[in-house]
Formats: structure tokens, C-alpha cells, sequence
């Protein structure tokens, strides 16, 4: 199940893994609204017969420093970037017991340093995903549910804006920015079988950014 709010562009991530030769259907769902959540969970096990993997991916950025934002874009931020991964892991809790499944929660490498000191919000947003993923790994683990966070370096994707692309290259070591398939590659790993003995962890993928 595809889920977003841009619901021409998640029909055509469908129709991508369809004319591939998977299986998907668009759903949509606002990560930051509790009842989208419940709505989206019986959607899934009505068509899928059952969920056992969750992706907390959604997120927004602000890209604006602490004396310029706003209490309504940290409301905004907050909303869509973090209490989003609680709503979503809740109201599939019960499914992905019943289906011993995992869970990963996108957070960032802004959740373990400090970025370029703006963005308030997203940074509040993406420590807390973090840690909610490890104290939720905890909590799921006598059900034999997984939980793991993945924290992307610079990926080239609209969340980016006009940031310089050159200069978020030139800040990692290999000296390029991210593919979105390379933060995916992570993510099915951590969802796969292979990944069978991992939860509470975090998985970082950013050209060696914190490496540094
Ligand atoms: N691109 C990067 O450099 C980078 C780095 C670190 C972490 N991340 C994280 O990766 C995740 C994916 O971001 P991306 O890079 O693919 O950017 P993106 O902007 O392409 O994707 C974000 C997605 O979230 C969706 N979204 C926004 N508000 C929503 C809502 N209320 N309900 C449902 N969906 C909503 C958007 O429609 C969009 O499809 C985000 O959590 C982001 O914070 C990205």
C-alpha cells in the first residue's frame, strides 16, 4: 500500500511497481490525522489481509531559523514529522503483533548532529524519531515485533528545495548526494528476513557524513 497526500504521484509509484510485476494500490492517507490512520489500517487489511511491515516515512522540513519561524510551522512540522510515526505505529500495532512484523521509521543524520543550526523543528521532530524507535523496539519485542530507524544523509528529493546540490555533495565524503533507491535498499533490508535479529537499531546512510 502507497500512502501520501500527493495522490497523482503515489498512483504513479503504483503504476511503476505494477508495470514491474509487483503489487501496490494508492491510499490516501494524512500521516498527522489519528482517524486517516484507523481508515488506513482497515484499508490495508481489507485488501492485503494484514500488515507486516510499517514505513514511517512522511516528513517536512523548516527551513528557517529559530528568531524567524513560527509556533504554527514547529505545530506543522511536529505534526507531520513525528507525532505521524506514533498515530501510524499505534494504529497498526495490533496487525503487526498478529503478523510478528517490523517496523522503520525514517528519521535523518540531523537527529544526531546538528545540521547547519536551522531548522528547529525538523531537528526536535527527527531526535524524537529516533528515540521513540529504540523505546518502541523495546516495547514490541516480547511480540516479537522489530522496530529500527534509518537516517538519511543529503538524497536528492524535493524535500531538498533549491538547496545547492554541490555543496551538500562537497559536505560527504564520497562527495555526491544520496539516490532515494539507496535509502530504500536500507529500508527492505531492515524489513527482510535477513534483518531477523536487528531492531532497536539505527542504520545510517549518508555518503559518510557523521563519519567525520
Ligand atoms: N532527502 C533528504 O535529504 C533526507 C534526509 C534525511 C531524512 N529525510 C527524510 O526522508 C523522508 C522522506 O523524504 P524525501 O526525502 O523522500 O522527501 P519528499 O519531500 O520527496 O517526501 C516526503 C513525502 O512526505 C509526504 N507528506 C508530506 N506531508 C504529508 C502528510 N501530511 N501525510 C502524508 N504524507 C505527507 C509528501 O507528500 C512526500 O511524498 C522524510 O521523513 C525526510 O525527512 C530526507
Amino acid at each position: 500500500m502507497v500512502a501520501d497526500v500527493q495522490d497523482e504521484l503515489g498512483e504513479a509509484v503504483v503504476r511503476e511497481i505494477t508495470e514491474a510485476g509487483g503489487q501496490a494500490f494508492y491510499h490516501h492517507l494524512d500521516v498527522s490525522d489519528e482517524q486517516a490512520w484507523t481508515d488506513a489500517v482497515a484499508k490495508a487489511v481489507e485488501v492485503m489481509g494484514g500488515i507486516d511491515f510499517l514505513a514511517n516515512n512522511a516528513g517536512i522540513g523548516d527551513n528557517e531559523p529559530l528568531d524567524v519561524t513560527s509556533k504554527e510551522t514547529y505545530d506543522r512540522v511536529i505534526a507531520i514529522t513525528q507525532t505521524s510515526v506514533f498515530l501510524g505505529t499505534k494504529a497498526a500495532e495490533a496487525e503487526l503483533k498478529k503478523s510478528q512484523g517490523s517496523v522503520v521509521n525514517t528519521s535523518s543524520i540531523f537527529c544526531i548532529a546538528g545540521g547547519f543550526g536551522t531548522s528547529p523543528a525538523y531537528a526536535f521532530a527527527k531526535g524524537a524519531v529516533r528515540t521513540f524507535s529504540k523505546n518502541n523496539a523495546l516495547g514490541f519485542a516480547p511480540a516479537g515485533v522489530r522496530v529500527n530507524s534509518i537516517h538519511p544523509g543529503f538524497i536528492d528529493t524535493p524535500i531538498l528545495g533549491e538547496t545547492d546540490r554541490q555543496m551538500l555533495a562537497d559536505a560527504a565524503p564520497l562527495k555526491r548526494v544520496g539516490q532515494p533507491e539507496e535509502v530504500a535498499a536500507a529500508l527492505l533490508f531492515l524489513a527482510s528476513d535477513d534483518a531477523s535479529f536487528i531492531t532497536g537499531a539505527e542504520f545510517v546512510v549518508d555518503g559518510g557524513f557523521l563519519a567525520q
